[in-house]
């Protein structure tokens, strides 16, 4: 069987359907005027992207032994976050590129003024979402959105892509490009799996593991994005390879090599394994995720 094939086959495709369908009937409607900012905003958000984030999600609430569809519109709602996340890397002002989800980026097709309020959107579209459709405990339900809306700012994603794009190559020792790639990669994938085990009430000791696995995954899939930055395929990858040399950034390859890296890769999927297999309930699926995401080539 092709690498490819045996690839996908270890990713929970199911759940990634299901994701996929939720999101294409998503009730995102334009008001009178606005219907090419919305147009933007569902070419963004439904071209094919991996889905890690709400499957990751939806994994989580089957390993706590919930039915995943209950946390589809927090499921959502990370996806439209990471969307808006991945519209606003790509403008000229960021990383300036063309090419995302295998289509010209949003700003290449609506231009750059239409790109930023799509992102805008999409945030403000995710919050409204979550808060009006998912189903539990309201105080349960505000402290999900907290943590995944934190993982989002300063001290998440937003703080990330800060340091990413101030960061001059000569100050960036190992350590702060690590600290880099776990708040602008890492502090969104762990809430992925954090803000299901808030929804669902799942505190104390028995979520260490959970919480330990996704810090270590979303420290791995930063790796192997820088890795795949050099070594992929920009068909497969549905953007441009090289991105990261073309703007002098400090990734894993720049710092370790290429071969490094991979060892890095590989080290940081074992420990995230290894958290996994001290977790309570049916963790395979968040395990195909992580074994998907070492092996990934898109
Ligand atoms: C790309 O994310 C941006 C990073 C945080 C590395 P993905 O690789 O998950 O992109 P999509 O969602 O599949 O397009
Ligand atoms: C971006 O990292 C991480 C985000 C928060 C969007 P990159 O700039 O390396 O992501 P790609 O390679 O463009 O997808
Ligand atoms: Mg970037
Ligand atoms: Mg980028
Ligand atoms: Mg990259």
């Amino acid at each position: 069987m092709p690498v490819a094939e045996e690839v996908e086959s270890v990713y929970p495709v199911a759940l990634q359907r299901r994701v996929e369908s939720y999101l294409a009937a998503l009730p995102l409607d334009a008001v009178a005027g606005t219907e090419r900012l919305v147009e933007a905003m569902r070419y963004s958000l439904l071209a094919p992207g991996k889905r890690v984030r709400p499957v990751l999600a939806l994994a989580t609430a089957r390993a706590l032994g919930r039915d995943p569809e209950w946390v589809l519109p927090l499921a959502a709602a990370i996806e439209m976050i990471h969307t808006y996340s991945l519209i606003h890397d790509d403008l000229p002002a960021m990383d300036d590129d063309d090419l995302r989800r295998g289509r010209p980026t949003c700003h290449v097709a609506f231009g750059e003024d239409v790109a930023i309020l799509a992102g805008d959107g999409l945030f403000a579209e995710a919050v409204a979402h979550v808060v009006s459709h998912q189903q539990g405990p309201a105080e349960r339900v505000l402290a999900a959105v907290r943590e995944l809306i934190a993982a989002t700012g300063v001290r998440g994603m937003v703080g990330g892509q800060f340091l990413d794009v101030s960061a001059g190559a000569h100050e960036v020792d190992a350590e702060r490009l690590q600290r880099i790639h776990r708040l602008k990669t890492g502090a969104l994938i762990a809430a992925s799996v954090g803000s299901v085990l808030t929804l669902a009430g799942s505190d104390g000791p028995a979520t260490i593991p959970y919480r330990a696995f996704a810090a270590e995954l979303g420290l791995l899939f930063q790796i192997v994005d820088d890795i795949l930055d050099v070594s992929g395929n920009e068909q497969e990858l549905g953007k441009r390879r090289g991105s990261d040399e073309r703007l002098h950034k400090v990734t894993y390859v720049s710092v370790f090599g290429l071969d490094r890296a991979r060892e890095l890769a590989r080290e940081a999927h074992t420990r995230a394994r290894a958290h996994l297999a001290q977790a309570d309930g049916d963790t395979s699926d968040l395990a195909r995720v992580a074994d998907y995401v070492l092996a990934r080539q898109r």
